[in-house]
């Protein structure tokens, strides 16, 4: 018997479906998380620069919110790359621990070392995890639970998934507990589009990273220059997609098994669902949380919700 591979089984069960997709978790080994760090500093990927702005202008009233009458908090943050948001906020917070959940052991030694060294009464615990599996968290000093999930990370997530995952996180934070979540808000069509399909290339190389990992990881045979990058907007469910089309037709092997592409045909990696406000504060309401506020930056491109649980 060999261990169980959740990651390899998306992968077989996505290239067996109909369209085909590949799950985004595939983008970040080491090469693909350091092309995702230079997308958030490109001129058409507008996010990152103005969750940055929300937190920069509004990161005490929004810790303010979610600590409440706390005088103790421990972050909870999945998918926490190198940290560097949970810097933003744990400044204006009573904290006495930080948790984060990555996949990428290189992102959590780096940023673990560093909230440590920022934030010396702070206990940090760092956790090698995939995040749509269970993953227990630590024994805690005694503090109110608040889950971080920035970066519109949720908008990866189709609208019930993400209603699945927050009741998730509801469920880590317990009761008395809280949330801040970072929220993509819909936008001109052009805008989405080009955030996605940079040109500088950035993005398409982030894209077709997915398949060299699948190379790397899993010895599978992908041409992956005969795939070119497409980002296209679905206005009706709101979302960017990204796609990778084959120029020509490929076999290729995975793990033992053969795959078919045909030319033209694409290979679906990440949704990225855009929210309105009220749409968003629904998503949290199903999963367990009301919205106790949130913060736009001044042109109203991102959202970043304080929920408490209900
Ligand atoms: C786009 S980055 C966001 C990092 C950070 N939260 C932020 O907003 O800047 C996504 C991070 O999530 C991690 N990640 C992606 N899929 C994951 C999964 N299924 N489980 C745990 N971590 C995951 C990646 O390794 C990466 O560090």
């Amino acid at each position: 018997m060999t261990d169980p591979d959740p990651l390899l089984d998306a992968v077989l069960r996505g290239l067996s479906a109909e369209p085909k997709t590949l799950p985004p978790t595939l983008f970040y080994d080491d090469v693909g998380s350091a092309l995702f760090d230079r997308i958030t500093t490109l001129d058409a990927y507008y996010p990152t620069r103005a969750e940055a702005l929300v937190f920069d202008e509004h990161g005490p009233a929004l810790a303010a919110l979610v600590a409440g009458d706390a005088d103790a908090v421990a972050l909870i943050e999945p998918g926490c790359g190198s940290g560097g948001k949970a810097e933003k906020l744990l400044q204006h917070l009573p904290a006495v621990a930080y948790v984060g959940v990555d996949v990428s052991v290189e992102a959590l030694i780096g940023g673990a070392g560093r909230l440590s060294l920022r934030f010396p009464g702070v206990q940090v615990v760092a956790i090698e995890a995939d995040y749509h599996q269970p993953w227990a968290l630590p024994e805690l000093p005694p503090a109110r639970k608040i889950a971080f999930f920035p970066g519109s990370t949720i908008g990866n997530f189709d609208p019930a998934d993400a209603v699945g995952f927050l009741a998730g996180l509801r469920e880590v934070v317990g009761p008395s507990g809280a949330a801040v979540v970072g929220v993509d808000l819909w936008k001109d069509v052009e805008v989405l589009r080009v955030a996605y399909d940079d040109p500088e290339g950035v993005t398409a190389a982030f894209n077709r990273n997915a398949l060299r990992h699948l190379n790397r990881r899993y010895g599978a045979t992908f041409d992956v220059d005969g795939f070119a990058h497409e980002s296209r907007v679905d206005v009706d469910r709101r979302r960017v997609e990204m796609h990778l089309v084959a120029r020509g037709a490929q076999d290729v092997r995975v793990a033992g098994r053969r795959f078919r592409i045909e030319a033209g045909e694409s290979l679906h990696t990440e949704n990225a669902y855009k929210y309105d406000l009220d749409g968003f504060s629904d998503v949290a309401r199903q999963a367990g949380f009301r919205t106790l506020g949130w913060f736009t930056d001044p042109d109203v491109r991102f959202a970043v919700f304080a929920l408490g649980a209900s």
